[in-house]
Order: structure tokens, then C-alpha cells, then sequence
């Protein structure tokens, strides 16, 4: 089971999925469903896209959900001449809690590297928004036999010159290039060995105390079906979801992980 002194969380990425009407709808059905005992066992969080953010946060805000809300990438600049980009402080005044960063599908699609993810950590940190750093190997990289290899050294980079007290706070998704909306899911032990490998990896970096505070998630093609025997794994502290989080009763499900067979 996971451990007790970290708080679960389970987050869904929405991708470029849903505008702001579907959110709204997404959101009304999500607060009728969910109930105080599933805030309090497991944080909820969605990441949404830019432009659905201000709906977002004024149905949390009217009804006092407990959902908290991220945004799916940061730009490394405080403000300027960035067409296109959106700044820390603009996604800070919108009440955003976590910055999705270094996500493979930006890391493949947008040409980001280790360093824009590093640039990119050290914004949101600026901004007082929490980063939820995204690594991974490809299936290249893992028929290689090089997986925890790569995914160590992409944590490493994303934390250069990160100071300890900001590292504890922070969230690092474990996501597997080949598991991302393939169907095909790692194994929970696989889960498992690679985020124990982080967690050492970061009390390397870090100190033990560091590393027992900071949590770690397995993403790709998790579901209903399938989460339960994952979140059992004790350094698994949550997932990240895809796909499946862009229906509501299945995130639902999800949630409510303990309940699934
Ligand atoms: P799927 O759950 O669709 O595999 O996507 C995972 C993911 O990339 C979440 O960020």
C-alpha cells in the first residue's frame, strides 16, 4: 500500500481534449459524484486545457470543490516577446496548483530538452506553483535495457540547481513513452522498480528526508481495471491519466482505487 505520510494523488491529463463547456460539464458531474471521503484519502487533480482554466477554477470556486487543477506546460520566461506561451504568474493569479512539465508528447512534438525542462521547473518554483516533472523511457531506450539509466539522468537534469526544500513538494510522474495510450501498461512491479529507483535516486541528490516526501506516479494506459494493483506498490504515490480520465465515471473509478478489483 502506499506509504501513509505521502497523500495519494490521482491526476488527469486531459491533453488537448474538451473546451471550456465540456470542463464545465466534466466538473458538474465529478462534484455530484465525488464525496468528502474520497478528497480525503486522495487528492484530485486535473490538467486541463489553457483555455478551459478560468471556467475551471470559477466551478471550483463556486461550489468549494476539493479538485485541484494544473496546468499542462509553463513557459520558462517571466514575460515578453514569447508568442504563444503562457507565464507562471498568469496560471498563479488563475489559483493553478501544479505545471505539467516535460510531458514526452512536448518532449517529442515541441522539441523540449532537459534543459528547457529544468528552465521550465525553476519558473514554476518562481511562481509558487508545484512541479509535476514527466519522465520516461521510449521502447528504444527500454529494449536497450537502458530505462532507469535514461529516466535517472532525465530526473537529474530537471532538478539542476533545484534547492531541497522546494524538491520534497514536488510531484515526479513516471510515464513510460511506450505505455502512453498504447493499451499496453507496465507491470506493477515494473511501476514499482522504477519509482523506487527515483526515490533513491533523489535521496542521492537530496537527503532520505527529501525523498520520502516526494511523490511519485506511474502514468500510462492506467484505468479502472487496472489501477488498484499499482497504487498497492508502496513507492507508487498516484497516476497519471490520460485517456481514461477524459470520461468522468471512469476517472471516478480511478479515484476511488481501493474500491476496484
Ligand atoms: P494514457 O493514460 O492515455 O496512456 O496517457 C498517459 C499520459 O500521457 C498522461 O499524461
Amino acid at each position: 500500500m502506499t506509504n501513509e505520510k505521502r497523500q495519494p494523488v490521482m491526476a488527469g491529463n486531459w491533453k488537448m481534449n474538451m473546451n471550456h463547456l465540456e470542463a464545465i460539464g466534466y466538473l458538474n458531474k465529478m462534484a455530484f459524484s465525488l464525496i468528502d471521503a474520497d478528497y480525503a484519502r486522495t487528492e484530485v487533480a486535473i490538467f486541463p486545457p489553457f483555455t478551459d482554466i478560468r471556467s475551471v477554477q470559477t466551478v471550483i470556486d463556486a461550489d468549494h470543490l476539493s479538485i485541484v487543477y494544473g496546468a499542462q506546460d509553463i513557459s520558462a520566461h517571466d514575460s515578453g516577446a514569447y508568442t504563444g506561451e503562457i507565464s507562471g504568474s498568469m496560471l498563479k493569479k488563475l489559483r493553478v496548483k501544479y505545471a505539467l512539465i516535460g510531458h514526452s508528447e512536448r518532449r517529442a512534438y515541441h522539441h523540449e530538452t532537459d534543459e528547457s525542462v529544468n528552465a521550465k521547473v525553476k519558473a514554476a518554483i518562481k511562481n509558487d506553483l508545484v512541479p509535476m516533472i514527466a519522465v520516461g523511457e521510449t521502447l528504444d531506450i527500454k529494449q536497450a535495457g537502458n530505462a532507469v539509466e535514461h529516466t535517472l539522468s532525465q530526473v537529474q537534469a530537471a532538478l539542476k540547481d533545484v534547492r531541497s526544500n522546494y524538491v520534497g513538494e514536488l510531484v515526479i510522474a513516471y510515464e513510460p513513452v511506450w505505455a502512453i495510450g498504447t493499451g499496453e501498461v507496465a507491470t506493477p512491479q515494473d511501476a514499482q522498480d522504477m519509482s523506487m529507483a527515483i526515490r533513491q535516486k533523489v535521496a542521492k541528490l537530496y537527503s532520505q528526508d527529501v525523498a520520502e516526501k516526494v511523490r511519485i506516479l506511474y502514468g500510462g494506459s492506467v484505468k479502472a481495471g487496472n489501477v488498484k494493483s499499482i497504487m498497492e506498490q508502496p513507492d507508487v504515490d498516484g497516476a497519471l491519466i490520460g485517456g481514461a480520465a477524459l470520461d468522468p465515471d471512469e476517472f471516478l473509478r480511478i479515484i476511488r482505487w481501493p474500491d476496484q478489483p
